[in-house]
C-alpha cells in the first residue's frame, strides 16, 4: 500500500487523487508528514503566484439575515444581535478609506437581507464600480435569483462568494432549516453561467461532519472548479443551536486548505479570519500551506463587534488602517510579499483599463 507521502506526491503531480487516498491522506496524517503537505502545496501555489498574497478589502454591510443556519451567530432567530446597515454613503466611505490604503478588491458582505433589492445593490455596486473602475467588487450576499444574479453581474459586480458549506446532504440539511441543498449548488452554477469568478468553500469540524463528508467537500470543489475556495473552521458561537459542541481546529483546516491547493493549483485561497481567532498565528500558518489571499477589515468600527458569526472574532476594535499594517506584517513574516492588485484568478485575462493602477510593494 502506498505510504502518505506517496499519496501527496501523486496528488501533487497529477492534480487529483482518488477519494480513498484523500481519505487516507485526512485520517492517518501525523505530525510528523503534515509539513511535507504543506510544503508540497505551498510550491504549488508558487508555481502560479509566486510569493505574492492578495488583500481584499471587506466591507461586512449588514447583519440582517433572514436565515437561521445553525452554526451562524447572526442568524435570524438570535434576538440578542443588534442588526444593523450600513447606507450606501457609508459603505461608500469605506471604499474611499480603502482605496486609499491601495485595496483593489471591495467584497461585500452581508447576510441575507431583504433590504438590499436589487435595485438598492445594483445601485450600490455601480456607483463603486463608477467611482473604482479599476476596482473588482467581489458580492457574498447569499442566494438570489438567477435574474438577480444576471443583475448584479451587469452593474459591475465581478466576483461572488457563496461558500457551499458542506458537500453532503444529510449534514447540509441538519444545519441549514428551511434551506435546499440543490438550490445552493445550483446557485453556484448559475454564477458560473453568469461570467462571475466565483468562489465556494466550506467549513472544517462541523458536529458531525467525518473525514467522508471532508472528501465530499474537496471533490466537489474539483469538480466545479471555482475560481475561489474558502475553508475555515468552525468556530461555536453560544447564542446558536450548536452553543457547546466542538469546533474544528487549525491544524485539520490547514491540513484542507493545503489539499485543495494541489486540487486546484490556481485556485484564491483566503488565509480566513477563522484561522487568525483560533490561533494568533493561524493566518500565517494559512499562507505556508497554500492560502494566498487575505481579507483585512474595512467595515467602520462601531459595527464590528456586531458582524460576530463566531465567537471571539478577531479584529472587531481594530481600524482599517491598523488591519491593513497588521495584516502586511504578519505577510512579511511569514515570508510573503503583498501584492495590492486587483488579484485576479491566474486563468483571467483582465481588461486594460481595468488594469490602470497595480500597486506592488
Ligand atoms: N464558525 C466558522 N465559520 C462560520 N461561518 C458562519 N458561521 C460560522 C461559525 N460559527 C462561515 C460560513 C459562511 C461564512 C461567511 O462564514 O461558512 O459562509
Ligand atoms: Fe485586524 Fe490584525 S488584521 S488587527
Amino acid at each position: 500500500m502506498a505510504t502518505i507521502k506517496e499519496l501527496i506526491d501523486s496528488l501533487y503531480e497529477n492534480e487529483d487523487l482518488s477519494d480513498e487516498g484523500l481519505h487516507r491522506i485526512i485520517t492517518e496524517m501525523d505530525a510528523e508528514t503534515a509539513p511535507y503537505l504543506f510544503e508540497k502545496a505551498l510550491e504549488k501555489k508558487s508555481n502560479f503566484y509566486k510569493d505574492t498574497v492578495y488583500m481584499r478589502g471587506l466591507i461586512e454591510f449588514t447583519n440582517y439575515c433572514k436565515q437561521n443556519c445553525a452554526y451562524c451567530g447572526i442568524r435570524g432567530k438570535n434576538s440578542k444581535v443588534d442588526r444593523y446597515r450600513l447606507s450606501k454613503e457609508m459603505i461608500m466611505n469605506c471604499c474611499e478609506e480603502g482605496y486609499a490604503l491601495g485595496y483593489r478588491t471591495f467584497v461585500m458582505q452581508g447576510g441575507e437581507d431583504p433590504f438590499f433589492t436589487d435595485e438598492v445593490l445594483c445601485d450600490i455596486v455601480s456607483t463603486i464600480k463608477a467611482t473604482y473602475p479599476d476596482c473588482a467588487i467581489t458580492l457574498s450576499v447569499g442566494e438570489r435569483s438567477r435574474e438577480s444574479y444576471a443583475a448584479l453581474k451587469a452593474a459591475g459586480a465581478d466576483r461572488y462568494l457563496l461558500r457551499h458549506e458542506t458537500a453532503t446532504k444529510a449534514l447540509y440539511d441538519a444545519l441549514h432549516p428551511g434551506m435546499s441543498f440543490e438550490n445552493r449548488r445550483n446557485c453556484l452554477y448559475t454564477l458560473k453561467e453568469l461570467g462571475f469568478q466565483v468562489g465556494a468553500g466550506f467549513m472544517v469540524g462541523l458536529p458531525n461532519q467525518t473525514p467522508a463528508d471532508l472528501v465530499a467537500d474537496l471533490r466537489f470543489i474539483k469538480t466545479l472548479a471555482p475560481e475561489m475556495v474558502g475553508i475555515g473552521p468552525y468556530i461555536p458561537h453560544d447564542e446558536t443551536p450548536l452553543k457547546g459542541s466542538k469546533g474544528g481546529t487549525v491544524e485539520e483546516t490547514l491540513i484542507m486548505v493545503a489539499l485543495a491547493r494541489l486540487l486546484l493549483p490556481k485556485a484564491l485561497l483566503p488565509s480566513t479570519t477563522a484561522m487568525g481567532t483560533l490561533d494568533p498565528k493561524g493566518r500565517e500558518k494559512a499562507l505556508k500551506a497554500g492560502a494566498n489571499v487575505v481579507m483585512p477589515n474595512l467595515s467602520p468600527t462601531d459595527v464590528r463587534e456586531k458582524y460576530e458569526l463566531y465567537k471571539d472574532k478577531i479584529c472587531t476594535g481594530d481600524e482599517a488602517a491598523h488591519c491593513r499594517q497588521c495584516i502586511e506584517g504578519r505577510i512579511k513574516s511569514a515570508g510573503f510579499r503583498v501584492d495590492m492588485g486587483r488579484g485576479d484568478h491566474a486563468s483571467i485575462q483582465v481588461p486594460e483599463e481595468a488594469q490602470a493602477v497595480q500597486i506592488k510593494i
